[in-house]
């Protein structure tokens, strides 16, 4: 056993530790301060301790810095005696796959290393977000101890050890520490062959009823998808793209969305295109769905994986319920309705749906963020979604374009887009919402051009599970014949402040429903920027990203 001395460090406590919307994200110069990460490690640790935990998983999405903070982590951990540490081999491990680790070993806590889709690199950005017992990212209650920790932390505990081989699988004893290194891949892969049925899939590549086109982003989950697509399900070779993980994503910007994926679109664009696209993000919970020449949005994916549920081995008897975010168009909500379902309203953030899955309200839910998930994790989960799809084409053995222009003349389309405006500087970003939030009483009747607002107001919510509430979540405005406007700002950049501006506009199914969302939406875009005042606050008219 290997001889190592435990050491008090004395540090110096930094003011920036709160966690926004998934964890505490900065730039990586940040991180490698000296007693940065080691003095947000110990706050953690400091709050968790006091329950006792027995054990602990660790891994991240193989971004630079990852594999230096799960030697620091490890450090902090073994000084601080905790007993057991499950760590992924190579440090990889998507956020999907450790929600499942914490659930399937019953652990009390996660540590993921990721900034999700922000890019990464040594002038990239870098993140540590925690996980809870039911492997859901940490209730605000507790990141916000860790936040109130870390502003007066004074030392930190670390083990010298040796620096950790986690290239192959090994078990470790360091003190009172036993260090387990696993490949974090094959259970994953194992739950999802539990949950889908794998032989329908081989069958369906096999006699080239279904095809894909599955673009990893460099990022985390190449691993997976080629032991998912090609391993398991005998896709032909060239379906997974930017497989490998590479620590600076390959310079790229891992996030699933029209603007970032433009090699997936462009391909899904030609004429011998797959029957689906895909992709997913840095960390390996969102994900993109295109069909040939068709986009299907975040919103519209979840509407229809509802509608279809019957499909999915896991709903086969049925299904209890489902959750949007607050932003998220309200296409789910009709599908919900006609099945006699509830379809509960949240804040951003996936952690606002674990009360809700863990209480068996909902077992299916989903984000305009390209976020989809249901009840077997505690995360949002890209490649299920991707799964989930190709099972439903699979057993409709019919193009996407077609299972959403048939969703469309059920149930009407919501055309809806996100607009972005990037790097606004905080302060003028917060007089802005605060200037909108001021006017909320008295927009209603006000008309603007084609539109008459019916009522504004802000979104609070109150958690029917437990009763927390969460005030502020961001400004609606309704209009009479349907559309919606939502504005808030962004809690997960790391520079300045970012403006979201969400549009939605119904069209029930005696109209066009094919139209093109960012034309149809244009008019209300332009309505929505003079109603917040965006120009005069930001400078800005242009966003810089529409997905
Ligand atoms: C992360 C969370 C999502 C959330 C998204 C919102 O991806 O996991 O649940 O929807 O952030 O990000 P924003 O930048 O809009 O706060
Ligand atoms: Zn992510």
């Amino acid at each position: 056993m290997q001889e190592f001395e435990v050491v008090e460090v004395a540090s110096k406590a930094f003011s920036d530790q709160k966690p926004g919307t998934s964890g505490l994200r900065k730039k990586v110069q940040v991180f490698q301060q000296e007693h940065y990460l080691e003095n947000f490690v110990q706050s953690f640790l400091n709050v968790v301790l006091k329950d006792e935990p027995r054990l602990i998983v660790i891994g991240g999405d193989g971004r630079f810095f990852n594999l230096d903070a799960i030697q620091t982590i490890v450090e902090i951990a073994v000084a601080n005696e905790v007993p057991q540490l499950l760590i992924a081999r190579d440090g990889i491990l998507s956020t999907p796959a450790a929600s499942h680790w914490i659930r399937k070993y019953q652990a009390d806590a996660g540590i993921i290393l990721s900034a999700s889709h922000n890019p990464a690199g040594e002038n990239g950005d870098f993140g540590i977000k925690f996980n809870g017992a039911n492997g859901a990212p940490a209730p605000e209650a507790l990141t916000t101890a860790v936040f109130e920790t870390s502003k007066s932390i004074s030392s930190y505990k670390r083990a010298k050890i040796e620096a950790l081989d986690l290239t192959h699988d090994q078990d470790i004893l360091l003190n009172h520490t036993h260090v387990v290194i696993r490949d974090g891949i094959e259970d994953y892969v194992h739950h999802m062959a539990a949950l889908f049925d794998f032989d329908a899939l081989r069958d369906g590549f096999e006699s080239k009823q279904i095809s894909i086109l599955f673009d990893a982003m460099n990022a985390v989950t190449g691993p997976y998808a080629k032991r998912l697509f090609l391993d398991a399900l005998g896709a032909d070779e060239t379906s997974v793209i930017n497989a490998e993980a590479k620590a600076d994503f390959g310079g790229g910007h891992p996030d699933p969305n029209l603007v970032h994926a433009a090699e997936l679109v462009a391909q899904m664009n030609t004429a011998d295109a797959p029957v689906l696209g895909a992709a997913s993000d840095g960390d390996g919970d969102r994900n993109l769905i295109l069909g040939k020449q068709q986009f299907v949005s975040p919103s519209d994916s979840l509407a229809v994986l509802l509608e279809h549920h019957k499909l999915l081995p896991q709903f086969s008897e049925g299904i209890l319920g489902v959750a949007r975010s607050m932003p998220t168009s309200t296409a789910v909500d009709r599908v919900a309705e006609s099945l006699g379902i509830d379809c509960y309203e949240t804040p951003t953030g996936w952690k606002f749906f674990g009360n809700l899955l863990d209480d068996k309200r909902i077992q299916l839910c989903g984000e305009e963020s390209f976020g989809t998930g249901s009840d077997h994790v505690r995360e949002k989960d890209g490649l299920w979604a991707v799964l989930a799809w190709l099972t439903i084409v699979n057993s409709l053995n019919k193009p996407v374009a077609q299972i959403m222009s048939e969703h469309w003349q059920r149930f009407g389309r919501s055309y809806y887009c996100r607009y972005d405006f990037e790097g606004i500087a905080s302060d003028s970003a917060d007089e802005m919402i605060t200037a909108l939030t001021k006017s909320v009483t008295s927009l209603a009747d006000q008309t603007f051009g084609n539109y008459q607002v019916k009522r504004a107001d802000i979104f609070e919510y109150t958690d029917p599970v437990d009763a927390s509430e969460a005030k502020n979540q961001g400004v609606r405005v309704f209009f009479t014949d349907g559309s919606r406007v939502v504005y808030r700002l962004s809690g997960t950049g790391t520079v300045g402040a970012t403006l979201r501006v969400y549009l939605e506009q119904y069209q029930d199914a005696s109209g066009d429903l094919q139209g093109d969302a960012q034309v149809v939406t244009q008019e209300l875009a332009e309505v929505a920027l003079t109603i917040a005042k965006v120009n005069e606050f930001s400078g800005r008219t242009t966003p810089d990203v529409i997905t």
